[in-house]
């Protein structure tokens, strides 16, 4: 299994798992950053990177490809100026990579999504400023999913 960049909206933040052994069905696996934005308590916004989708073919699962992609995309943002990345997940899955609940650290859904608690993650560059809260925006090319 090998990890390449993918082609995608920003084609350095799509990555997807191959197996260039097998070329009849090489990829097994895709994860995806895409920038928004973040409105702060001050009401200036702050670009950020939106982790979604994540997914490993079912017969590949469990093999440590996604936590391979999850890695590798978390790579790319900590070199990247984005001082956060959410994702809205398995409560049990992202914590591994150092994502928290959004609540606990100010960091909040889009109105927009509902009642979302447990599944909205947040994760802060290392080098990053803890004092960054506001609510997410998602682009609009996300809400334009729901026309
Ligand atoms: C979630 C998913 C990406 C994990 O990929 P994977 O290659 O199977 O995972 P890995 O083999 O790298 O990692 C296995 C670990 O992930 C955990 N895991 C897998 N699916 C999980 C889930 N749905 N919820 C919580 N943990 C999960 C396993 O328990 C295992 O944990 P462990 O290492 O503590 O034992 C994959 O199961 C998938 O594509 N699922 C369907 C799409 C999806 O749910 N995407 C994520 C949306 S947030």
């Amino acid at each position: 299994m090998a990890i390449r960049t993918s082609s995608g909206y920003v084609p350095e933040l799509a990555l997807v798992a191959d197996r260039p052994a097998e070329p009849a069905e090489p990829i097994v696996g895709h994860i995806m950053l895409s920038v928004s934005q973040l409105v702060t308590d001050l009401s200036s916004r702050v670009s950020i990177l939106i982790l979604s989708p994540l997914g490993v073919l079912p017969a590949n699962q469990g093999r440590g490809i996604g936590v391979a992609l999850t890695h590798a995309a978390l790579a790319i943002a900590d070199a990247r100026p984005e001082p956060l990345v959410i994702v809205q997940g398995h409560p049990d899955y992202y914590p591994r990579f150092g994502f928290v609940r959004g609540r606990t650290i100010g960091v909040l859904p889009p109105e927009n999504l509902g009642p979302i608690d447990k599944a909205w993650m947040v994760r802060r560059r290392p080098d990053a400023s803890g004092e960054l809260r506001g609510r997410v925006v998602y682009p609009q090319y996300f809400l334009d999913l729901d026309d």
